[in-house]
């Protein structure tokens, strides 16, 4: 197909806006839900509330793994009119970042002025306890850094410039917003503010590749977040992103069989429990992501 990626945003929003109610057709804000995640559509209003899957939305990208429902569900944050999309499609699910970025040029095509992205990381910074949040403050893209970036190939201009600059990527007024919320709930949980490094996957790091991060200066890892955020800063959307640390990751080295038996299972990273810990910082994220959104 010859169409151009803004050719298909603005079919998929001609088919999103016939669906929805006057009041929902001009959402100022969007939330991406990480893995684990997707409870954040309940904070939004029952009425007026649409639901329109992944599935029914032309060239919209398909969600394979569990745990990510794919709708994007259209309502209100208190009184801002919002769209949560609940799911993502991973880099790792086979896609190219251009489809697995289309849900932001959409955002940007219908008019969202900012985006608040959520995902689930392993915590590299020893001071990171499982469960603790982190609002990102810079990022490391590791595909990227290698030649394998979302904004690869002839610039639309129609979006944004050739080239994007990143030192800002992360509004500094919306993560004090944030931090001010948090305040304001009495949130027990420690919420920090670092560096993220994206990773393409599926597999989780090695011990070695972890202590190459961590030197590198991330404080968490994941799979996500990072391309989006790029396609966003490209539109001019402000961007607020939190992650919630599912897992420590191991950075200390392989024992070495010479040394004898050791217990091998300790810190192996799996995806159940990075949905368990989803789970129970749930609440916390929902009320710290309503707050904050109410206060833009
Ligand atoms: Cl340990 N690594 C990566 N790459 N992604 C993650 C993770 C770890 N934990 C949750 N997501």
């Amino acid at each position: 197909e010859s169409l151009s990626i803004s050719d298909r945003a603005n079919i998929a929003i001609d088919f999103i806006r016939k669906l929805l109610p006057e009041p929902l057709r001009n959402p100022k804000v969007a939330v991406i839900c990480g893995s684990g995640l997707q409870h954040l559509a309940h904070a939004l209003s029952d009425t007026p509330r649409v639901e329109i899957k992944f599935a029914d939305i032309p060239y919209f990208p398909q969600t394979t793994v569990e745990g990510h429902t794919g709708k994007l569900v259209f309502g209100y944050f208190g009184d801002v009119p919002s769209v949560c999309m609940v799911g993502r499609v991973h880099f790792y699910e086979g896609v190219t970042f251009d489809q697995s970025t289309f849900p932001v040029r959409l955002f940007s095509v219908i008019g969202i002025e900012t985006l608040v992205v959520t995902n689930a990381s392993g915590g590299l910074n020893p001071d990171f306890k499982v469960g603790d949040l982190m609002v990102l403050n810079d990022h490391i893209n590791i595909p990227g850094l290698a030649g394998w970036h979302p904004l690869k190939g002839p610039n639309d201009s129609s979006f944004g410039p050739r080239f994007q600059p990143l030192s800002d990527a992360y509004d500094h007024e919306l993560r004090i917003k944030l931090f001010a919320a948090a305040n304001k709930l009495k949130l027990k949980r420690s919420i920090h503010e670092g560096v993220y490094v994206f990773v393409s996957g599926p597999t989780y790091e090695t011990r070695a590749e972890s202590r190459m991060l961590r030197i590198m200066g991330a404080d968490c890892v994941g799979m996500s977040t990072v391309p989006e955020i790029i396609v966003a800063r490209h539109s001019n959307l402000r961007v607020l992103a939190i992650s919630l640390v599912t897992n420590a990751v191991v950075t200390d080295p392989t024992p070495k069989a010479s040394a004898g038996n050791v217990d091998l299972a300790k810190g192996i990273a799996n995806h159940e429990e990075v949905i368990e810990a989803a789970r129970l910082a749930g609440d916390d994220l929902r009320l710290l992501v309503l707050e904050t959104i109410k206060s833009l």
